[in-house]
């Protein structure tokens, strides 16, 4: 059996497609945010590129979607979690920019641990 392949990431993303932030548009978010990711190049399977974005089931913000929630490092490189909400896909892009870049992260729709 081969082995599996390992990318190393900075962070990874996950975008609710559960069935109310469906019903906010939350497939088209991931699929227009996954499009640029590629396109821009921080994809964490493209060159040069460190984010992981996938969709996941219900983050518990069904009220607020779509929510966003992201896991990375922080200044000390401990593990660290960022959580927004009403999401579209260039505010996506925007938290996987500054994830990648180690910036600031956009603060509008963000709540939780800072
Ligand atoms: S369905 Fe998305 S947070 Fe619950």
């Amino acid at each position: 059996m081969d082995e599996p392949l390992f990318f190393a990431t900075r962070a990874h993303v996950l975008v609710c497609t559960g069935p109310r932030c469906g019903r906010a548009g939350s497939r088209r978010v991931f699929d227009e945010a996954w499009r640029a990711l590629e396109r821009e190049g921080l994809a964490y399977y493209k060159r040069g590129g460190s984010v992981r974005l996938t969709e996941s089931g219900c983050l518990g913000q069904c009220a607020h979607g779509p929510a966003l929630a992201a896991y990375h490092g922080d200044a000390q490189g401990a593990l660290a979690e960022s959580w927004f909400v009403q999401v579209d896909a260039p505010r996506v892009v925007e938290i996987a920019r500054a994830l990648h870049d180690g910036t600031a992260l956009p603060e509008r729709g963000r709540f939780g641990p800072r």
